[in-house]
């Protein structure tokens, strides 16, 4: 059998990254005997230069005839001046996720032994941890009503809206507790509920799925002592659900336990193609210096070969190739340890390889 893979590079350290993850996904294919087949497509700001749009007719219909795609990263101080749809975040990335309906960003965020002490955070608080973070992506505060107008005064109203309905929370939350119960069996719903009525309702949605899953203990916690919680006692966490911009925040956040933003993957769900990428963006202040850590982007790619193409001996092939890797102490810059030593992106990747 054949897979299908659409490759968008994206800006920055986008193709740097996805570059070696499909390095390692080619090694994996001749390890296991496997037929993947990579076709690169342009997103964001690579592909406003070309074609006029963050997001081409072209690679949607790419996208769309895929069965999985690997995402690098979008956007970059060149573009920011653009119309905002025209951007590559909100025109390229957002765009995407909206077309191809992926409403279900999982985010896990694991600790490798081997960086417990790469973290700025104490050895104790992070080792051991293992949690995802189920963000709604294609609704929310980011995809509300935004504008701008003037005011008698000569100043200006600036408005973003908060929007859900009953069906998307719904739908969020079924994927939060399905994930739970295959797990360890919690699940934390994170809002504002004492201040937003967006949070109220969502709160009360995830309650009444809840009776659904009688087997998966829920809680409830307001998103400000969530991000205290997340460095205090971080091993308290199973599985999280959140609204999209509270996800976009505490998912940076998390990464700190991990060692860094390079470490951690994702997959967006919900559509027909599942859409991987790292949760770190386009990273221009590194971009060209080799030193961008692809092993985020690697492990996006085990996700990939886990939920779309249903190949868990390959995808635990990668994790466990990242895990040795990192026990044999080589590092990119950013978890950088004394003593060990350093690699630069490719040479990171071709370690995993070896492995
Ligand atoms: P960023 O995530 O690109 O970078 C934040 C910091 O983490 C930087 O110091 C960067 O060097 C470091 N970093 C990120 N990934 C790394 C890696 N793999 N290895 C080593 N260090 C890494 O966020 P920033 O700087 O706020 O945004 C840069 C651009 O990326 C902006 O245009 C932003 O809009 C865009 N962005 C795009 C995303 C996407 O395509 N999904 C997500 C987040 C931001
Ligand atoms: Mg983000």
């Amino acid at each position: 059998e054949m897979y299908k893979i659409a490759v968008l590079p994206g800006d920055g350290i986008g193709p740097e990254i996805s570059a070696q993850a499909v390095r390692v996904l080619e090694a994996v294919a001749r390890r296991f005997n496997r037929d993947f087949y990579f076709t690169s497509g342009l997103v964001g700001g690579a592909a406003y230069d070309e074609t006029g749009s963050p997001l081409p007719e072209k690679t949607l219909a790419l996208c769309r005839d895929s069965d999985a795609i690997l995402f690098g990263a979008v956007g970059g101080p060149r573009w920011d001046h653009l119309p905002v749809n025209l951007r590559p975040e909100v025109g390229g990335i957002l765009a995407l996720r909206k077309e191809l309906g992926l409403y279900a960003n999982l985010r896990p965020v694991r600790v490798f032994p081997a960086l417990a002490g790469a973290s700025t955070l104490k050895p104790e608080v992070v080792s051991g941890v293992d949690l995802v973070i189920v963000r709604e992506l294609t609704g929310g505060l980011y995809f509300g009503k935004k504008y701008r107008e003037p005011l008698p005064d000569g100043g200006t109203r600036v408005v973003d809206t908060l929007e859900y309905t009953t069906s998307e929370i719904e739908r969020i939350a079924r994927v939060a507790f399905n994930l739970a119960r295959q797990r360890r069996g919690k699940l934390t719903s994170v809002d504002k509920a004492n201040v937003l009525e967006s949070s109220r309702y969502w709160r009360e949605v995830v309650t009444g799925v809840s009776r659904d899953y009688p087997d998966v203990s829920l809680e409830h916690m307001y998103v400000d002592n969530c991000a205290m919680q997340l460095v205090k006692n971080p091993k308290q966490f199973d599985v999280m659900v959140m609204e999209n911009m509270f996800g976009d925040i505490l998912s940076d956040q998390s990464s700190v336990l991990s060692g860094s933003l390079g470490m951690l993957a994702s997959a967006s769900l919900g559509g027909n193609t599942g859409l991987y990428e790292p949760i770190h963006g386009s990273a221009p202040d590194i971009t060209g210096t080799r030193q961008a850590n692809p092993i985020a982007s690697i492990l996006s790619g085990a996700m990939l070969l886990r939920f779309s193409l249903q190949l868990s001996e390959e995808a635990d092939c990668i994790e466990k190739a990242v895990a040795e890797t990192l026990n044999q102490g080589y590092r990119t810059a950013d978890i950088a340890q004394p003593g060990m030593p350093l690699v630069n992106t490719t040479q990171m990747a071709d370690q995993i390889i070896a492995q």
